[in-house]
């Protein structure tokens, strides 16, 4: 009989100090997430030395927290899986450092994941009929990428972004309108009392490259509307701004995703990182799957902002193919995917 694999996963690339027991790649025993939300308030973005900072301080009470949670001892644990990049490297390595030193001590094999193909499996959490191959659309603070997930750990980028991230465009925008840190959730509140069709904000298209993104544009279209405003000393009407912003990201998002499974003939679509909790964007592409024929699947919102269980997803499609990482394994702050 398969005995069952038990991996501890660590994430520290952001400002979530997170743990997690995952069982056979697709049960969550436990999932603790610290969020730093409220340190970096204050500063309106993630202070760098201050994200390393606190995840030294909290790391352990976390890991011991999963175990405590999941119900198990580093005895029963199979292999430690930690992202190692992309990410800030201060906050990487405080990690990176925790999961080598448990796997020395343990004696257990140490598996360094990428962060955004954690994202990724994390729609294997929910769905556990979900297998490659599928398109999935990531969307998070640093990254917007289309990518085709061939088989289990196996990734191909046919679409990114030119400039801002999906995320970071939120995030721009929510602190022009005065919504302050982290802007995509407020954004997603404040949206739902305004019309999103109440301003027409450009959708970029890129000449030659029909399933990349451009996101510079409709944030400097929200500035320059803000900025009017403001010349003639009246009110904007903010939940407006911010339906008609969402409505720019949405579309272009939904569309531009649809185009590319119809492309590479895929049947299933899902969706990934932080972005991929906006309700707007989980209709739209929903209503979007549902007209062309597609499955859609998508995570839980917990799942699709940063959080360990998703990197012990991950981790267990690597140990089962049966890669490992050495003791020498670093932070790579600008990891790209597919990349080892
Ligand atoms: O994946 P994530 O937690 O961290 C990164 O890997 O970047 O994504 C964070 C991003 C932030 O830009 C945040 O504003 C955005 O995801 N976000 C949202 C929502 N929740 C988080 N954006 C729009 N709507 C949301 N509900
Ligand atoms: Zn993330």
């Amino acid at each position: 009989m398969k005995q069952d694999v038990l991996i501890l996963a660590i994430e520290s690339s952001c400002d979530e100090t997170a743990a997690a027991v995952v069982k056979n790649g697709r049960t969550v025993l436990s999932n603790v997430i610290s969020s730093q939300i409220a340190l970096h308030t204050l500063y309106g973005g993630v202070v760098p030395e201050i994200a390393s900072r606190s995840h030294i301080e909290k790391i352990n009470q976390v890991i011991a927290e999963a175990l405590k949670q999941a119900g198990v001892s580093l005895s029963g644990i199979d292999a430690v899986g930690v992202t190692y990049g992309p990410g800030l490297v201060g906050a990487l390595l405080v990690g990176v450092a925790e999961a080598k030193a448990i796997a020395y001590a343990a004696k257990l094999p140490l598996i360094g994941v990428h962060h955004i193909e954690g994202h990724v499996s994390a729609n294997y959490i929910e769905n556990q009929e979900l297998e490659p191959p599928f398109l999935c659309l990531v969307v998070s603070g640093g990254h917007t990428h289309l990518v085709k997930v061939t088989e289990y750990g196996a990734y191909e980028i046919v679409g990114r972004t030119h400039d801002d991230a999906a995320g970071e465009a939120y995030d721009k925008v929510a602190r022009a309108i005065g919504l302050g840190y982290p802007g995509g959730p407020k954004i997603d509140q404040l949206a739902k009392e305004g019309d999103p069709s109440a301003i027409l904000f450009p959708r970029a298209h890129i000449e030659g490259a029909p399933f990349d993104f451009s996101f510079s544009g409709v944030k400097s279209a929200v500035l320059n509307y803000l900025n009017s405003y403001k010349m003639k000393g009246e009110e904007v009407n903010r939940a407006d701004v911010a339906a008609s912003f969402q409505q720019s990201v949405v579309d272009v998002l939904t569309e531009r995703t649809i185009a590319a499974a119809a492309e590479f003939r895929f049947e299933r679509v899902a969706i990934a990182g932080g972005v991929a909790s906006n309700s707007a964007l989980r209709e739209s592409m929903r209503l979007a799957c549902k007209a062309n024929g597609l499955k859609f699947y998508h995570p839980s919102p917990i799942f699709c902002t940063d959080n360990a269980a998703m990197i012990g997803t991950a981790a267990y499609y690597e140990y089962c193919k049966g890669v490992r990482s050495g003791l020498d394994l670093n932070a790579v702050p600008n990891l790209k995917i597919g990349q080892r």
